[in-house]
Parts: structure tokens; sequence; C-alpha cells
């Protein structure tokens, strides 16, 4: 496969230059025979080799014991902290495995102080896992919570971060790509204000993390979540924490457990010195394996040419849809992704998810409450998240354009749900 140069995830707007072999791609998807699958924000379908090497895990375990499986693939487990770092631009030391994103950022976050008055600068679009938690922080601790405004295009916007700064300003977090639609944070010009005002910077990025670039050090970002089984095609229950090497020791994790402490002494404890001192002993190393097969998969097809892949079956399916009379797309931002959010006058998203599923077509529902100040600012109700990946093809996304054309006119019958 061939690549064209810059990294950027804003540099793939227009037509698509990069050759895909989407033939293959289809072929190392089991799934695709089965459904036209439009829920990678949700969960995209694995890739036979992600697959295929958990089963192979579970066997040994299943044939030799769980420990002595863990041995002998204890290359193999350890490299998968390579292939994350080699990803996203880190260094294996500041990567910690665990099960989720919420996890990944709940260690982190809850690993940092605040004082009474201290503020959080965040995003209108932040999901609610992470709103929740600084609401908890803020109950407790008497942290105050800031909403950075928009810009006109919907962007979290830089200007106005900067115009909030000020010293009680104790941490700037967001989310890059929101769960709920297209938009996607100018996370870097971000980044380069929570750099400029030493500001430590927190970058949910479940969402991005392999349907994008993302490189920590051209975000700015100190720390960062992701998830496996969405953009990155890997297994459920899969999840990583990147925090910046300079930051690891001054971070005491809110839970451990004597896998991120040493016990030196009756009295005493001392907590590893990398970013693995956020996860605890007891894993699932079959599903661990699976992530990193996931993450050398996605870098084998290459980021640029998956963004760019993504951005132009996106593109595809927001002008099919944005065609039909009665279907509002919803999607905001300049620079767009693989998630597409949308409604129909009349027929609700569960009718339109359950007719859709009919014809083996998945897709999902985004409740206002993921990302209530969005919802309540752009006035949404629940609307249809159809998220296309790399491996969909562009007669799956006119089969979904034409199936919901029918459903909007009424040719397709819906079901009361
Ligand atoms: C933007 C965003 N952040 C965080 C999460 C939570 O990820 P996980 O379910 O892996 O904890 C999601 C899940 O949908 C998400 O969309």
């Amino acid at each position: 496969m061939q690549l064209s140069a810059g990294r950027s995830p804003h540099a793939h707007e227009g037509a698509l230059t990069l050759s895909f072999d989407i033939d293959r791609a289809r072929r190392e998807t089991r799934g695709v025979a089965d459904v036209v699958h439009f829920n990678n924000a949700g969960s995209s379908l694995m890739p036979d080799t992600v697959y295929e090497s958990q089963v192979r895990y579970l066997d040994l375990e299943a044939h030799i014991g769980g420990y002595e499986a863990a041995a002998r693939e204890a290359g193999a487990l350890q490299q998968v902290y390579g292939s994350i770092a080699n990803l996203i631009g880190a260094a294996p030391d500041e990567i910690a495995l665990v099960e989720n994103a919420t996890v990944a950022w709940d260690m982190a976050f809850y690993a940092l102080k605040f004082e009474p008055g201290d503020r959080i600068l965040t995003a209108q679009a932040e999901y609610a896992a992470n709103y929740v938690a600084y609401l908890h922080v803020a109950g407790r601790s008497g942290v105050v919570i800031d909403v950075i405004p928009n810009n006109e295009h919907g962007e979290t916007c830089p200007d106005a971060l900067e115009e909030m700064i000020d010293e009680r300003v104790k941490l700037i977090s967001i989310t890059h790509v929101p769960t709920n639609g297209g938009l996607v944070n100018p996370a870097a010009k971000i980044g380069a204000v929570a750099n400029r005002h030493g500001i430590p910077y927190l970058l949910d990025a479940c969402q991005a993390v392999g349907q994008m670039p993302v490189d920590v050090k051209e975000l700015g970002c100190d720390i960062l979540s992701a998830t496996g089984r969405k953009y990155l095609r890997g297994p459920r229950g899969t999840g990583f924490l990147y925090v910046r090497r300079g930051l690891i020791e001054s971070l005491h994790p809110p839970m451990i457990d004597h896998f991120s402490a040493d016990w030196t002494a009756p009295d005493r404890y001392e907590l590893r010195k990398d970013a693995r001192r956020f996860e605890n002993w007891e894993n699932n190393y079959g599903l661990r394996l699976g992530l990193g097969v996931a993450v050398d998969y996605a870098a084998d097809w290459g980021l640029d040419a998956i963004w760019e892949r993504v951005q132009a079956l996106a593109t595809r399916v927001r002008r099919g849809l944005g065609g039909i009379e009665t279907v509002t797309v919803h999607d905001i931002g300049r620079v767009q992704c693989g998630i597409v959010s949308f409604s129909v006058d009349g027929v609700s998203p569960e009718q339109v998810k359950a007719a859709l599923a009919a014809r083996k077509i998945n897709v999902s529902i985004s409740d206002p409450s993921s990302t209530l100040l969005d919802s309540m600012a752009r006035s949404l109700t629940p609307l249809v998240r159809a998220s296309v990946h790399y491996y969909n093809d562009e007669q799956e996304v006119d089969r979904l354009i034409d199936v919901v054309g029918k459903i909007a006119d009424g040719s397709a019958p819906v079901v009361q749900t």
C-alpha cells in the first residue's frame, strides 16, 4: 500500500488519494459476510487475525494452564506495550494496559490532586463518564468545572481557552472525538495552549485512536486514554492509558495492589516507576494479545490511509443521507470523522435502528445523556449513529442510504418499538 506524506488528521478532507486494498480488508474480516456493520464507534468487527490470536491463546491456557501460557507468551505480551507506544508516538514505559478507556481515564484523573477553587477546563461535547467524574471530584474537593466555549464551527475553541487561563486552572481535559457525531476537536491546538501555560492536559482519545493518526507529542497531551474495541478493532474489555514519563512519578494511583507497588517493609511500599503503576495484577492475557495484534494490524494498514478512507466513506454517507428530504444530518466541525449522526422526521431512532437491523445493517443510538451539555446546547434528541470504518465498502454505504430513504418515505415498514 502506498502512503502519502502528512500525518495530520486535517490533511485528507478531499478526494481519496491513497490506494486501499478493500478486498483484502474484507477478506480478512469474517463478520462482513454476516452483517453490514456501521457500529464501529460502539465496537468494530475484529479482523480475523485478532479473533484467531485470542482463540489460540485460550486454547493454550486450556491445555497448559493460565500462568504457564502467560509465561510462554511473555515476549509477545510485553510487545503489546511497544506496539501501542509505536502507534501513538510514546515509549513502552509510558503505557498501562487496563480493561477499558474509562478505567484508563479514571486511574489518571483520580490521581490528580485538587484544592478547593482549582479549575478544570473541559469541552462542551465532553463524554458523560468524564463529566460525572468532574462532578464527583467537585463535590468532594470544591473544584470548579468550567466549559470552554465552542467556536462558530462547533469545535472547542483554542482562543476562548486562552482567555480562560488563570493560576487556578489545574487541568485541561477534553474529548478528542465526541461519541455523538462527526466532530473532531482541534486537540493539538488545545494542547499548544495547555503546554504554553504548563497546565496538565488530559485527552480522551477513545474514538480517535484507530481511525486517524494520533501522536501524543503532536497533540501535546500529558495523559491520553483509549479503548481497544472501537476504531482499533480489538477485543472488548481492553483499553490503555498513556502518561508522559515526566508526570508518572507525581501521580499516585487512586487504587494500588502488589503489582503497582512493591511491599518493601511492614510499613512501606514503593510504587512502580513506569505507567504500569496504574495496572493491577490479574488480567485477561488473551484479550491483551488480541489488542496487540489489532494495534499492529492497524499500523500495517497505516493510519493515514485508514483516516483518508474513513473520511471518504463518511462523506458518502453524509451526502447520501443529506439528500433525503426528511433526514437531518447533525454532524458539526470543520474536520469530520467516521461517526455520522442523523434523524428521520416522524420515525424514532429505535424504529430506524430496528428497521435497519431487520436488513442486517447495524447502527446504534446516541442518547443525549452521553454528551449532555452538547445535546442541551444543540437541542438534540436521541440520534441514529452510523459509524463507518475502512473495511466497509461503497455498496454497503449505498445500501444504508437506500434503506434509510425507504424508511423515510414509508416504503420500508418500521416496527413499533
Ligand atoms: C468519547 C468516549 N470516551 C470514553 C468512552 C468510554 O470507553 P469505554 O467504554 O472503553 O470505557 C467512550 C465510549 O463510548 C467514548 O465514546
